[in-house]
């Protein structure tokens, strides 16, 4: 038996909540404004099945790098352990204060790639509770406490990620799928970074992108997926907030085209340098801010 409703947390009266949808695939595609933003950061959903975990599941927003960070626990364990995929360091006073409100035990900070546009709040979280595990693939050759690769599961309680290996926007981004097997949330939900975005992709010209890698990776791993799994993104630009492996297969306007259509459009995309890459990467790739200000400890003279 499965139960699913959603609410919207934060503005309740600003912002109606949708009413509940058959697999939460709630989606709005509005003109985008801070005030926009705002009223949408962060929206809760819950989901059940007999014989598994309780999943609490938080959408939350960061609006200067338009990220999205999700909040995932299970509730029916009495710890109610709980990750959280890609933290923004300017927003972990937000999503602490949400853990502890809700009663949850932290577990893991996760992220899906070595971010560029934004600094992970994973070393910030870090500091603040230190039981907290962080988490990135090998591939990237960042540092996190444990190092995943495709195929390992990420437990918290009785709930798991699987990793799936994506890369083409950088060399080691992974997308996250839950997991396959009963008493685990129907139907699944793929955390897929910026390997594949509502209607669009993350770019692949910094980090050791490759526009083939990418379009073999969504293509192999992510659209093998069943066609009702939820895509849940990194960013959105435009006011989506979540698609579905069936929707991008067919309305992605790059990655439902061919091969040699798709790496036509990624050459020539045309974007600026990214501002943030040159703070970003660096200090993402030693887990963010917390290793950083070790050594900054550790350089300065007593
Ligand atoms: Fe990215």
């Amino acid at each position: 038996m499965l139960r699913i409703c959603c609410t919207l947390a934060r503005a309740p009266l600003a912002w109606p909540a949708p009413k509940p949808l058959r697999g939460l695939a709630f989606s709005a595609a509005v003109p985008k404004s801070r005030a926009f933003w705002r009223l949408r950061s962060s929206a809760t959903a819950y989901t059940t099945s007999s014989g598994g975990g309780k999943l609490l599941f938080h959408q939350l927003f960061e609006e200067e790098s338009y990220t999205y960070t999700y909040l995932l626990a299970d509730v029916s364990h009495p710890e109610k352990p709980a990750v959280l995929i890609d933290p923004v360091d300017k927003t972990v006073e937000r999503d602490l204060k949400l853990v502890k409100e809700l009663g949850l035990k932290l577990i893991y900070a996760m992220n899906t790639h070595v971010h560029a546009d934004h600094v992970t709040g994973t070393g910030l979280i870090k500091m603040k509770a230190p039981t907290v595990k962080s988490v990135i693939s090998k591939a990237s050759n960042a540092k996190a406490d444990r190092l995943i690769e495709a195929g390992d599961k990420i437990f918290f309680g009785n709930l798991f990620l699987e990793v799936r290996a994506t890369p083409g926007h950088t060399l080691g981004c992974v997308t996250y799928v839950s997991g396959d097997e009963p008493g685990q949330p129907q139907p699944r939900m793929a955390f897929t970074g910026d390997a594949l975005l509502i209607r669009g992709c993350g770019r692949t010209d910094f980090q050791g992108g490759s526009s083939s890698q990418l379009y073999h990776s969504v293509h192999s791993q992510i659209f093998t997926l069943p066609k009702e799994t939820l895509v849940y993104p990194a960013h959105d630009y435009k006011g989506f907030s979540v698609s579905t492996v069936g929707e991008e297969m067919l309305y992605n306007p790059r990655l439902s085209k061919d091969e040699g259509t798709f790496k036509n459009i990624m050459e020539n995309l045309g974007l600026p340098y990214p501002k943030m890459i040159d703070v970003a990467v660096p200090s993402n790739m030693v887990c963010g801010l917390q290793d950083l200000s070790r050594k900054t400890v550790q350089a300065t003279p007593k």
